[in-house]
């Protein structure tokens, strides 16, 4: 491995909590940007381990795939559930609605896996994407209940893929709407059967990865990285 920054791509082997930890430990010590391995589904008792360990300055983000005409069919159809979609550039009140959100949602919860600047780090990603991001919103009786960003980008083999970087639904909501915004999700994806989709996400978030399966995606590899060096 060279010390300049680089891509590592490793497959096989697949993962393990080891193989993770070594990349960690290789990328704080090297210059690389992030490593590609093959993913099995880390265990919950993994994803404690790594956060024990104090892995906060290195993000691990598993790229899922799927294509739309692939996916498979989630929720209940109801007509209780509106979508509204917002092209680049995105106005002023949904930029702030998706910020304030992703604030809220991602930064909030999980800042006890990253330290700070990896955290700034994550907010000024979304703030740079902004001027090329699309977003749905999803409603009900007038409230928020949905939000679906999504941009152009590539796989970790250099595909081009359609970026799902960010999706947030409303917990708590009754069950028949619940169902009904997880369908709205399928219906949008799916009415686009030829693109590749892709959400990045991260190791921890197992509810959003068994979202993400349910609805047919599938791990293609996981990134390995140190977002100073991106
Ligand atoms: C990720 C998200 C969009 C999924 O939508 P959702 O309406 O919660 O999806 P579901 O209710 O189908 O839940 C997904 C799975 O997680 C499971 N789950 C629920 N609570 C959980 C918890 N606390 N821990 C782990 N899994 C949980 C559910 O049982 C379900 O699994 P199953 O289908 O095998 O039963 C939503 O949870 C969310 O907005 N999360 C916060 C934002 C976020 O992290 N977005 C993803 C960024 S990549």
């Amino acid at each position: 491995m060279s010390s300049s920054a680089e891509t590592v791509h490793i497959k096989p082997p697949r993962y393990s909590i080891e193989m993770i930890n070594e990349l960690s430990d290789l990328a704080r010590k090297t210059a690389y940007r992030w490593a590609v391995v093959q993913p099995d589904q880390p265990s919950t008792a993994d994803i404690e381990k790594l956060v024990a360990r104090g892995n906060t300055n290195v993000v691990i983000q598993f790229g899922f795939i799927a294509e739309g005409k692939n996916l498979a069919h989630i929720g209940q159809p109801s007509n209780r559930c509106i979508k509204t979609c917002f092209a680049p550039p995105l106005p002023d009140e949904v930029q702030t609605f998706y910020k304030e959100n992703f604030h809220e949602y991602f930064i909030k919860p999980w800042s006890r896996v990253w330290d700070a600047p990896t955290l700034r780090w994550f907010s000024q990603s979304v703030q740079d994407l902004m001027p090329v991001t699309a977003c749905k919103v999803y409603k009900i009786d007038g409230r928020a209940v949905g939000l679906q960003a999504e941009f152009p980008h590539t796989d970790a083999f250099g595909r081009p893929v359609t970026q799902i970087g960010w999706i947030w639904i409303r917990q708590g909501l009754p069950k028949e709407d619940r169902a009904s915004i997880h369908n709205a999700v399928f219906s949008d994806l799916s009415s686009r059967p030829e693109t590749r989709f892709q959400a990045g996400i991260h190791l921890f978030n197992i509810r959003s990865r068994r979202f993400f399966s349910k609805l047919g995606f599938q791990p293609l590899c996981a990134h390995v990285y140190l977002p100073s060096l991106r």
